[in-house]
C-alpha cells in the first residue's frame, strides 16, 4: 500500500508537520509505504477553468506545465491521499486549495460536452489538520468541504484527525496528540486491509 501525504503548512517544524511525525512512523510500522510531497514548496498555479483538460479523458491533461503534473501522476499511482493542513480561515492553505481545484476539474471530466468518468474513483482520502479554535468550531467546516470534495469526485472519505493549537507561547505536541495520531494511522491501515 502506497500512501501520498500532501503537505499543505508553510511551518516545516509547525503543528500540522509535527502531527505527521507519529502518523507516518505509524505507518511504516503497520508496513505502509508513505512520501510527503511539501504544496508549499512546489509551483501550483490556481485552475483557470479553460477546461482544456476536459477535452481528453485518458489522463490530467492539464495546460498548466507545473509541479501539479507530476502531483497528479502520484495521486493516481497512490491507494491513499492524505491532506494535511492548517486551517486557514476555516479551510485549507492557498497551495492545498489551489491543488484540489486543479485536481478536481483535471481528474473528473464531468465538465466538457459529455459527461466522463472520475479518473481516480475509489481512492482513499484521510485529513489530518490543526486550528486554533476547538475542532468542532475550528475544523467543521474544512471537514464538510472535503467530504462533498469527497463524494463528487467519487473518492472513499475516511475521516479526520484535528487537534487544537493552544497558541504560538505553547508547546503543541502532547502524549495525547502523539497516541492520537498513531491510532489514526493504525485504524486507516486496519480499515484498508481489511478491503
Ligand atoms: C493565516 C492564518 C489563518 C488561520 N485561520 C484559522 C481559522 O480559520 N480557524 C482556526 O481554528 N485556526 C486558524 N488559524 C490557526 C492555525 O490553524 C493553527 O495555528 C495551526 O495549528 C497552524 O499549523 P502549522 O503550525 O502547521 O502551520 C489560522 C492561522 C493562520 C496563520
Amino acid at each position: 500500500m502506497n500512501v501520498c501525504i500532501l503537505m499543505g503548512s508553510p511551518r516545516k517544524h509547525g503543528n500540522t508537520a509535527a502531527l505527521l511525525k507519529p502518523f507516518m512512523e505509524e505507518l511504516d510500522a503497520c508496513g505502509y509505504e508513505s512520501e510527503m510531497i511539501r504544496l508549499y514548496d512546489l509551483e501550483i498555479k490556481p485552475c483557470i477553468a479553460c477546461r482544456n483538460c476536459q477535452q481528453d479523458w485518458s489522463g490530467f491533461n492539464c495546460s498548466f506545465d507545473d509541479d501539479g503534473q507530476q502531483v497528479a501522476q502520484k495521486l493516481l499511482a497512490c491507494d491513499m491521499i492524505v491532506l494535511a493542513t492548517p486551517v486557514y480561515s476555516w479551510y485549507c492553505t492557498p497551495p492545498m486549495k489551489a491543488l484540489l481545484d486543479r485536481m478536481v476539474y483535471g481528474l473528473n471530466k464531468y465538465y466538457g460536452d459529455k459527461k466522463g468518468p472520475s479518473l481516480w474513483k475509489g481512492k482513499r482520502v484521510a485529513l489530518i489538520t490543526t486550528c486554533g479554535y476547538p475542532p468542532e468550531k475550528g475544523a467543521d467546516l474544512l471537514e464538510e468541504g472535503i467530504k462533498r470534495y469527497c463524494k463528487h469526485s467519487q473518492l472513499i472519505y475516511k475521516g479526520m484527525l484535528a487537534e487544537r493549537h493552544m497558541g504560538y507561547e505553547t508547546v503543541f505536541m502532547d502524549e495525547g496528540k502523539e497516541r492520537r495520531a498513531r491510532e489514526f494511522a493504525a485504524r486507516l491501515c486496519a480499515a484498508l486491509d481489511q478491503e
